[in-house]
């Protein structure tokens, strides 16, 4: 009994050494590849971290709606509306509690309320910032919100200078009087080591970053895929906004809510192999009916993959968007990485789009379980 059981403690210490050394090397090559900003955070090798303060204000029927009704529960007053209620918010973010003072970002999404108090509800949204103390980029999170207490809502995935950030970002009220409430909104992110090394949508870093990931081993893949929309056919209008820019074959007005389920084939021709569906659903978050808060589910059995990757992030009906893959199943268990959505056709109710599928399976996925 005893020899075997020591005979795998050896071997276990003998790949936690193998492991830790290969970590101890990174992060002299960490901090040149990255050239961290010390004001900003560490990166000693445990990983970077980074913390900002923005302020955001939400207006009721000006950077807000109600696009369903609630049916039941609290009525709606300036704290609570009645559970069901989905609420979509496109809100500036300041730099100060001062409505007046510099716009640093957005953020935009959805609120369906989940308690009979009215004073709960689950959270979407992404949160953009245009160049505040030099970031931009975007954070995706899926959380929580008390009304009238600090939330704490995870983040599940980034683009641009926050691509592969992990952490949270905790909306605390700051004024709840008045048409326009203020929240105090504090991200807290953190990038594991890994996160130097895995493949970005930028150019920055990549060419460190892809002869560290072949030095760690660790595995990438690009999948191509074109994913074709018709209207009233494989997506609908479920629930219609009236803000903002009225319905046509490229914009939706504010807060229309589209449930899709379109198929994703290898080659452009709809007509050529499918090798996949992405199911999912997309909120209209702007004004000019043009960006979206996308949530779906892509899954592909391709070149001998099978399995799903979810994506929460903002796509944009016209124009390429970037949005961070949040998790994965199958053979996509533990992926991180982000997908890139290119228009093809966008002028009518069938819609194209190719979708290029970057997934990265970080170092520690060799020691996670798998289903
Ligand atoms: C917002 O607009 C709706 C629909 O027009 C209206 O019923 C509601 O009273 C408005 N709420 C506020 C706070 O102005
Ligand atoms: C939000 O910020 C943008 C850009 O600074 C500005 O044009 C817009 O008017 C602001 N929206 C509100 C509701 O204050
Ligand atoms: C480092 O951070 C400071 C403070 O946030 C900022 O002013 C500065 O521009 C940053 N420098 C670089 C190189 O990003
Ligand atoms: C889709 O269905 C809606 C509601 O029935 C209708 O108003 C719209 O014209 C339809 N659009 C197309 C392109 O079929």
């Amino acid at each position: 009994m005893a020899a075997p059981s020591a005979a795998r403690s050896l071997l276990l210490c003998v790949m936690v050494a193998a492991f830790l050394h290969l970590q101890l090397q990174i992060p002299p090559m960490a901090a040149a590849a990255a050239s961290p900003n010390k004001t900003d955070g560490r990166d000693d090798g445990r990983g970077k971290t980074l913390s900002l303060t923005l302020y955001q204000h939400e207006t009721i029927n000006k950077t807000g709606y109600i696009v369903v009704d609630g049916v039941a529960g609290a009525g709606v007053s300036q704290t609570t509306t009645p559970f069901g209620t989905i609420y979509v918010f496109r809100d500036n973010l300041t730099v100060s509690a001062d409505v007046a003072s510099p716009v640093a970002g957005v953020a935009e999404g959805s609120s369906i309320t989940t308690s009979l108090d009215g004073l709960q509800s689950l959270s979407l949204a992404k949160i953009t910032l245009h160049g505040h103390r030099g970031h931009r980029g975007s954070v995706s999170v899926l959380g929580g919100t008390y009304n009238t207490a600090p939330s704490d809502y995870p983040v599940l995935g980034g683009t641009g200078d926050f691509a592969y950030a992990l952490g949270y970002v905790r909306s605390s009220p700051v004024d709840l009087r008045g048409r326009t409430v203020t929240y105090k909104m504090e991200l807290h992110l953190y990038w594991p080591p890994y996160a130097h090394y895995a493949p970005l949508h930028q150019s920055k870093f990549s060419t460190t970053a892809s002869s560290a990931a072949t030095m760690m081993a660790v595995k990438s893949e690009v999948f191509t895929v074109y994913q074709h929309d018709r209207l009233n056919e494989t997506g609908y209008v479920v629930a219609a906004g009236d803000e903002g820019a009225p319905s046509s074959d490229t914009t939706r007005p504010f807060g229309t809510i589209y449930v899709f389920r379109d198929e994703l084939t290898l080659r452009s021709n709809s007509d050529s192999p499918v090798a996949g569906v992405v199911e999912g659903t997309s909120t209209t978050t702007s004004f000019d009916g043009l960006r979206n808060l996308l949530a779906a589910r892509i899954s592909l059995h391709y070149r001998g993959y099978r399995g799903s990757v979810s994506v929460l992030g903002g796509s944009h009906n016209t124009k390429p968007s970037v949005y961070p893959v949040v998790g994965g199943t199958g053979d996509f268990l533990y992926t991180e990485g982000y997908v890139r959505s290119s228009p093809v056709d966008s002028d009518g109710p069938r819609v194209m789009h190719r979708l290029d599928i970057h997934l990265y399976w970080p170092p520690y996925t060799k020691f996670a379980p798998g289903p």
